[in-house]
């Protein structure tokens, strides 16, 4: 009996270090998910989940990958596979971008830095938001890796023009224009816990750091959170610089210009000599403008389901984007990829990569940096293996017959 409990019997060795432990004790992104909640206070965990109100687009981005389902092919030798493709004319290791999040730094003190080093380690591109809490040239001096710069059109256009010209100097890539925030979608778990950004420390938040004393010691260690972009060179009067608790609301329907127009990306053209992505397109006609406005690429977005609730799932408009499009611009897609099969399925409908958003921030939320490596590193394995399983050696042998709506 002895030699039979002997031969059974493994005990994990017990992992010092949290993150390591924590991490190997994930399988899948939402796991992490579920760690995350864990570990962040209730209204930081529900800002970075959430939707808009009764969350149906946001169910609806994941849900359209299930409704996706794949035609396997079998005997097509897949003993090499490759993932490489390119994307705004540059080599990528496999087709995704990570999206642009706002305020970073609440998922965990490295925020943006984590994100950006993790993204350049891997070669991908990263998007910093205009909203971030670390500036566009915090995140350059840590990484020399792709960059790209999102933007939100504010008002005083000479703030913006400002921080487009600091991003060229930066060395970023390209710009990416968000055009479905004319005004802040109604993200009701926010109303309901009175969420602000920084989140306020009050007799709830300190009830929700008890909770949670990770999150609350490494918050309170660290550089309060502000509005990176809009403090120091670019401070200016009537802009918060976000060191004030406010509504995210209240802040973006004050600076942000909602009566911006198709005439205005000719304005962006003449301040801004690269790529342009215009993120946020939720329909075929509007591809078609855009293709027509000159710009480099669309990516297909409702803002992860927190913006218009009940647009379209972006998975849905890639085959038609790409019939009508494809040929002039190239397409991403965003909304709902937790795996690399649904990169996969995303590319065999026509997109050129998908962009992520909450998935690293669960990752950086449960490992910091390393919690980042761990998304990339499953969703490029997660990819490698559906390739495979699919009966497709490399990126561009997929293609719609590869894939049907159940
Ligand atoms: C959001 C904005 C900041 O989705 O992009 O919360």
């Amino acid at each position: 009996m002895l030699r039979t409990l002997r031969s059974v019997l493994r005990f994990r060795r017990f992992e010092l270090d949290p993150v390591a432990r924590r991490l190997s004790r994930v399988a899948c992104v939402e796991d992490l998910r579920r760690v995350a909640r864990r570990r962040l206070p209730g209204g930081v965990f529900d800002y970075i989940d959430g939707g808009a109100e009764d969350e149906r687009t946001l169910a609806r981005n994941t849900g359209a990958f299930e409704r996706l389902e794949f035609r396997p092919r079998i005997l097509r030798d897949v003993g090499e596979l490759r993932t490489e493709t390119s994307l705004l004319g540059a080599p990528l290791p496999f087709p995704l971008v990570l999206a642009p999040t706002g305020f970073t730094r609440m998922a965990h003190p490295e925020g943006e830095l984590a994100v950006a080093r993790a993204a350049a380690r891997a070669g991908l591109p990263y998007t910093l938001s205009t909203l971030s809490t670390r500036s566009i040239e915090e995140v350059a001096a840590v990484s020399r890796g792709r960059r790209w710069f999102q933007v939100y059109v504010w008002r005083d256009r000479g703030l913006l023009k400002e921080m487009l010209e600091r991003a060229a100097a930066a060395g970023y890539e390209a710009i990416v224009i968000t055009v479905d925030t004319p005004m802040l979608g109604r993200r009701e778990r926010d109303v309901r816990r009175g969420f602000t950004l920084p989140p306020k420390l009050g007799l709830d938040t300190l009830l929700a750091g008890a909770l949670h004393p990770g999150w609350t010691w490494s918050f309170l260690r660290a550089e309060p959170i502000a509005f990176a972009n809009v403090v120091g060179p670019s401070g200016r009067d009537g802009v918060g610089d976000g060191s004030d608790p406010v509504a995210l609301a209240d802040y973006i329907n004050t600076q942000f210009d909602p009566a911006l127009s198709w005439s205005d990306i000719g304005w962006f053209r003449s301040v801004w000599d690269g790529p342009i992505v215009l993120k946020g397109v939720q329909s075929v006609d509007d591809a078609r403008l855009a293709a027509d406005a000159g710009v480099e690429a669309v990516a297909l977005s409702n803002h992860g389901g927190r913006q218009l609730d009940g647009a379209p799932p972006p998975l849905e408009l890639v085959a038609p984007v790409a019939d009508a499009v494809g040929d002039r611009i190239e397409i991403l897609c965003d909304g709902g990829i937790r795996r690399g099969s649904d990169i996969v399925k995303a590319v065999a409908l026509g997109a050129r990569a998908c962009m992520v958003g909450r998935a690293y921030l669960y990752g950086l939320a449960v490992g910091g940096e390393r919690g980042v490596d761990w998304v990339i590193d499953h969703l490029h394995e997660g990819m490698r293996r559906t390739l495979g399983l699919v009966g497709a050696s490399r990126v561009d042998q997929l293609g719609p017959e590869f894939v049907r709506w159940r």
